[in-house]
Formats: C-alpha cells, structure tokens, sequence
C-alpha cells in the first residue's frame, strides 16, 4: 500500500466525479468477497488473496473520494469469519495490525474519518488498541468517513443494540426505529443508500442487515482485489441509473 496512489486533494480533484453521474451514493457498503479465489486461481495461498484485497482498499477509498462518495462501508471481517481455519484467521488479524501500521499517518493527513462498526471484544487487545488510536485519530476528519466493518455481524449489531437500549432504561414506548438505528454500531450514519458485493455471490451474509432494507444492490464476479476504479464507476452508473421508490408510486 505504500505505492499506493495518492489520496491528496489535488488528484480527488481531477476526477470528472460529481458531474460523471445524476445521482451519486452518499454512502457505499461494500462486501470485500473473493480474496481467496483470487489466490486460488493464481495458485497462491489464500493468505495472498487477503493481501491483496487489503491492499485494494486504499484504490477503492481514492476512487470512493474521486466520485464524490461520503461514506464508504467496508466488509473486512465477519463474525462467522472465526469459523475459518486458524492460521487463515490469525493471518488476517496480522494483516489488519500491519495495514493499521503503516497507513493510518497516511489516511489521517488526507482527512479519512475511520470508524468501526463490530464488536472490539474478541479481538486481540493489541489490536483494539490499534483501531481505538486509529478511530481517536482520525474522529475529527471530514473529507470521507471509512467504516470499518471488523468482527461484524448484522444479528450481532442487533442483539447489541438491544441491550444497549435496556441497559439505558429506554421506555418500550420510546423505542422507535430513529431511536434503535441510534443505537446501531453505524449511529450518526445515514444508510447505505448502495450495497456492492464483489465475487460473484448474490446474498449479504450478515452485512448491514438493518441499514439496508432500501439500499440498492449491486454484484459482480470480479474478485475483491480486482475491484478497481473503473469497476467502481460502473456500480455508481447503475445505481444513478436505478429508480428508488422507497415503497411510494411516483407521480408522472
Ligand atoms: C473475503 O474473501 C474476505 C473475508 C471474508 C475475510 P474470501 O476469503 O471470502 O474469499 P473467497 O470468497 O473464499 O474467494
Ligand atoms: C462475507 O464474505 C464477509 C466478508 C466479506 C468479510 P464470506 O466469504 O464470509 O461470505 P459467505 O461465506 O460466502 O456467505
Ligand atoms: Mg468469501
């Protein structure tokens, strides 16, 4: 990632961005699927597929600010993840650590906001602290939010709110679906208004299950470390190209 191209202002700029497109998402989820058939077709390990697709972030996030998008959530790490082999499972945790590492000075100095949407327990504590620095850091950045999807899980997130919202002593009168979304992993954020999934696959696998419900879908079969800014481009074409009814009939 340290080659990685630059996220400086200059070049966001360059972008023919807003006007590319009629419409474009103020918040983008994408679930990052396909790193290790990356590898497999390469007849690389797994481990390499994951490498690459965390180096691909950086690419996508650029391109995320090119196009004029606010938010970007991304799928890094799913709590049915843990159910992989362990070496798979503690490489990727070396991985995330290493990224941190070397990127977060990067990502602050051009106003990338990271947060975390997930559960922090179960994660190594040296990695906590990593991403509670990295969230502490950057929490005052304005250019473009990079939300963290990392030891996430849709039911999980639901389960948490609702025991946030009993710890708080909240009335089951005053539980309403503004008040549980505050109570959300992603509180303070809009929803995604566009759901990408790379690799093939046409489900969500836990991700967002909540914020979802009128996001627009988008698939594709590239693998996750191929996903780059042309393909981005063509998401964020089909999406301004859709009609988002949001249940109502729309009036000629
Ligand atoms: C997505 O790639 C990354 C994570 C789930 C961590 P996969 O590892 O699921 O890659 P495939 O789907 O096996 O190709
Ligand atoms: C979804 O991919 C999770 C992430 C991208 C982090 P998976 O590869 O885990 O999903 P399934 O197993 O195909 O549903
Ligand atoms: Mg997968």
């Amino acid at each position: 990632m340290t080659n990685g191209p630059s996220l400086n202002a200059s070049n966001a700029s360059n972008a023919s961005s807003n006007s590319t497109f009629a419409r474009v998402p103020y918040h983008v989820g994408i679930i990052m699927d396909g790193n290790g058939r990356w590898a497999q077709a390469r007849g690389l390990p797994r481990l390499m597929g994951h490498r690459a697709g965390v180096n691909n972030i950086r690419r996508v996030l650029e391109a995320s600010v090119a196009f004029g998008v606010k938010a970007l959530t991304i799928y890094a790490f799913s709590t049915e993840n843990w159910a992989r082999p362990q070496a798979e499972v503690s490489g990727l945790m070396k991985l995330v650590g290493e990224s941190i590492r070397r990127q977060l000075s990067e990502l602050h100095a051009n106003g990338v906001q990271i947060r975390h949407s997930g559960r922090l327990a179960g994660i190594e504590p040296g990695l906590q602290q990593q991403i509670r620095d990295a969230l502490e850091l950057t929490k005052n950045n304005q250019r473009i939010i990079l939300n963290v999807a990392f030891n996430y899980g849709g039911r999980a997130e639901v389960i948490d709110a609702v025991r946030h919202i009993m710890q708080d002593g909240v009335k089951p009168e005053e539980v309403s679906e503004e008040v549980f979304a505050r109570y959300l992993y992603t509180g303070g954020l809009p929803d995604p208004d566009l759901i990408i999934r790379t690799g093939g696959e046409y489900r969500l696998s836990n991700f967002l299950i909540w914020q979802a419900a009128y996001a627009e879908y988008y698939a594709t079969p590239t693998f996750w470390p191929d996903f780059d800014k042309e393909e981005l481009r063509r998401a964020l074409q089909d999406f301004a190209d859709r009609d988002r009814r949001f249940g109502k009939v729309k009036i000629a």
